[in-house]
């Protein structure tokens, strides 16, 4: 799957930059990346997704220093950046150093007391592929900061202070999802999360079948100006007429299709079609959990395939070349499902295969898609990892108020 990251590759580059002695106290944090069965623009209305981790991940390595600054060094762009903990300021750069230092700001913020420290961050997370290199980034750092601050925060905590991060300093409006389940997961398991309660069931996976991610390799950005955020506004507005039209309906989660349709009138006709995408995907949400549990792949793949249509006609943030890989897994056997996956606008598609007829199949989709889109896609054959809690679990870090 890619490049691998591994602990003595991080701390050696966190060495070879910050030199000898910064190896000595040095903590090291891993945070995987994540892709999402179903459940798509849910989250930040307050519905259910049901996300995984999987088997990319961010490391994070953290040393003490004295001087108060806080200094970090990005390996995959061999780039630094420092500031002052006790000056750090909602000051954007627009370029990676704002995900690390938008967690430093937000733990400030939230009251943490960080001293300096040098951190070297190292991933292999595919960017702009929709598979939340960000929250992999941002739940990274913050393992690392909290674990040296000596605080511990449930998986909500962790996950609100990144997603601040992310909104408030990069300045992407995106949902709870990716930060929760990046923290939270656990290996072989599925996360059905309650976007509004925030609490999660874990699933399990059926053993004879595999994930497997495709990428477009056509990019998204969420802090783009049109995209994630234009949609977000138009299901905001939807929601707003919701609420003043049905008293009782506070999130769009409230909401059925037949209240949808009682308000129709009072809505624009893009907001309609993203609330009815919304409405109807948590629906899929709740359905798709009942084929799991009783082992209904057939029905989950036919429940990924309505998502999918859902996100391409009525929330409209598919694409052509996604559609495509779509259609092209779809043809191949021991296919059971397959969806657009992650904010929209290009990125990756998920696909649910029987696990004996994996091989064919990535090699037929990414043939299939050269031919229709002459693009070399690319494939992933992932499972279901743990999230960063597993690996603070192992660092034994004091509780929250003992420091
Ligand atoms: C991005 C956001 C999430 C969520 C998805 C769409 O990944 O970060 O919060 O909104 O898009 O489901």
């Amino acid at each position: 799957m890619g490049m691998k990251v591994d602990e003595g590759g991080a701390l050696g580059a966190h060495v070879a930059h910050f030199g000898e002695g910064s190896g000595v106290a040095a903590r090291v944090f891993a945070a995987p990346a994540r892709v999402n069965l179903i459940g798509e623009h849910t989250d930040y209305t307050g519905g259910l997704v049901m996300p995984m981790a999987i088997g990319f991940r961010t490391i994070a390595v953290l040393s003490p220093r004295r001087d108060g600054r806080a200094v970090f060094y990005s390996r995959n762009f061999d780039g630094e950046f420092s500031v002052d903990v006790a000056s750090v300021s909602l000051d954007r750069r627009g370029e990676w150093s704002d995900y690390p230092v938008g967690v430093l700001w937000a733990m400030v913020q939230a009251g943490v007391e960080v001293g300096g420290f040098n951190m070297t961050l190292w991933g292999d997370v595919p960017l702009g592929a929709g598979l939340s290199s960000s929250a992999s980034v941002e739940v990274a750092t913050a393992m690392a900061l909290l674990d040296y601050a000596r605080v511990e925060l449930p998986i909500e905590r962790i996950a609100t202070l990144c997603r601040r991060a992310e909104n408030e300093y990069v300045g992407a409006q995106t949902g709870i999802m990716d930060q929760f389940v990046v923290t939270g997961a656990v290996a072989h398991r599925a996360m059905l999360l309650d976007c509004r309660a925030l609490t999660f069931e874990l699933l399990p996976l059926p053993e004879d079948v595999r994930v497997v991610i495709c990428n477009s390799m056509v990019k998204h950005r969420l802090a783009d100006v049109a995209g994630y955020g234009d949609r977000r506004g138009e299901v905001e507005a939807g929601q707003a007429v919701l609420r003043t039209c049905r008293p009782g309906i506070e999130l769009l989660r409230d909401a059925t299709v037949a209240d949808l349709e009682a308000c129709a009138g009072k809505m624009s006709a893009a907001s309609l079609k993203r609330c009815r995408h919304i409405i109807t995907e948590n629906a899929r949400v709740v359905e798709s959990r009942s084929a799991l549990m009783r082992g209904d792949v057939v029905r989950f793949g036919e429940i990924m395939l309505a998502a999918h249509a859902s996100m391409r006609d009525d929330f409209e943030a598919s694409c052509a070349e996604v559609d495509a890989l779509v259609e092209i897994a779809m043809l191949q056997a021991g296919c059971y499902g397959a969806r657009i996956t992650g904010g929209g606008f290009g990125g990756c598609t998920v696909n649910l295969v029987r696990a004996d007829a994996t091989e064919a199949f990535v090699e037929a989709v990414i043939e299939g898609y050269r031919a229709a889109m002459g693009i070399l896609a690319e494939c992933f054959v992932c499972d279901a990892s743990d999230g960063a809690l597993a690996l603070r679990a192992a660092a034994g870090v004091a509780k929250a108020g003992q420091k």
